[in-house]
């Protein structure tokens, strides 16, 4: 038998960096995210004599894939299994390719194993092997939060249909991977503990935002979250600076456009990429303003999309 699954990234609004000192991968800080249509992970599980994982065509041994099924087999009878991941987007270059990837192979192995999990359920595991995997489990906004950190569908997609234009500054593969980065910012920043009693707050009040559709109440409190995320990147030891000029200077173009009227607002992840969150009507006017500064390589464009799920053979 093989079973394929789909799933989007997905880009945190108020961010997760840290955790806690559990098993299970909980995170320190609780996050509200936006799941993106037209980038895509597409996982095809199937029966194999030896555990096999070929992503994006290549064979590899991806530590975080063999963790997932680890994790898996201690709790469920699962069989060897070929892993076959695409992304139709650059992979690990800030744009949550762990998150995607995750939680379509946990949608993809419940059907390939029997294991007959409720989405929450599918949440929890998609968590363990990414944090940021349990939100791209549902389209639309979604939260992970405390205190069981099971991930929550906050807002259907046609409910608050945002667009989001992704301005890419850099395509390189990215130097450090979230999970080490966590760990030097948790033993090293002197601002981690301030991050982290910081969030509960913003938390609260994005998901009064995102119920309320007030788009500048989210913008302020998103760009003030990665900010401060970055803020702890940044004076971490050794520092993680993943921004690029082209980074700030998109920064700043969205800081002036919102100041002139345009509801638009930026988010960054682990990685020098900008996504600038708007709503429809100003997609023309974002894409035009980010896609002529000096180092944008290119600009794409995308609304909100569905969560991971099966595809029909
Ligand atoms: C900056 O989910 O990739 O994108 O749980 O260690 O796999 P692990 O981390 P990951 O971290 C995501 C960090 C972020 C912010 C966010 O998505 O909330």
């Amino acid at each position: 038998m093989t079973v394929t699954a789909v799933a989007h990234p997905n880009i945190a609004l108020i961010k997760y960096w840290g955790k806690q000192p559990l098993p299970g991968n909980v995170p320190a800080t609780p996050s509200v995210s936006i799941t993106l249509d037209s980038l895509t992970s597409t996982t095809t599980v199937s029966a194999s004599d030896t555990d096999q994982i070929f992503l994006n065509g290549e064979a590899t041994q991806d530590a975080k894939i063999t963790a997932c099924l680890e994790m898996m087999r201690a709790e469920f009878r699962i069989s060897s299994v070929k892993i076959e991941s695409e992304n139709n987007f650059p992979t690990a270059a800030g744009l949550a390719s762990s998150a995607s990837g995750f939680a379509a192979l946990i949608t993809a192995l419940n059907t390939f194993s029997d294991l007959d999990l409720s989405i929450q359920r599918r949440t929890v595991y998609a968590r363990k092997a990414s944090g940021s995997a349990a939100r791209s489990i549902y389209g639309g906004f979604a939260s992970l939060g405390g205190p069981d950190w099971i991930g929550r569908p906050v807002l259907e997609r046609s409910e608050w249909p945002l667009k989001v234009v992704i301005a890419i500054t850099d395509e390189n593969r990215k130097s450090v991977s979230s999970s080490l980065g966590m760990k030097t910012s948790e033993e090293t920043s002197p601002y981690f503990d301030a991050w982290v009693s910081s969030t509960a707050e913003d938390y609260a009040a994005a998901l009064e935002a995102i119920e309320a559709r007030d788009f500048e109440r989210l913008a302020i409190l998103s760009e003030a979250s990665c900010l401060k995320m970055h803020g702890v990147m940044q004076s971490s030891l050794p520092a993680m600076i993943y921004w690029r000029p082209a980074t700030l200077s998109c920064i700043h173009a969205v800081r002036d456009l919102r100041r002139d009227g345009t509801p638009v607002f930026f988010t960054i992840d682990a990685g020098p990429q900008v996504k600038a969150v708007c709503l429809p009507e100003s997609v023309e006017k974002v894409e035009a303003v980010l896609g002529n500064i000096p180092g944008v390589i290119a600009t794409h464009t995308v609304g909100l999309g569905e969560g991971a799920r099966l595809l029909e053979s």
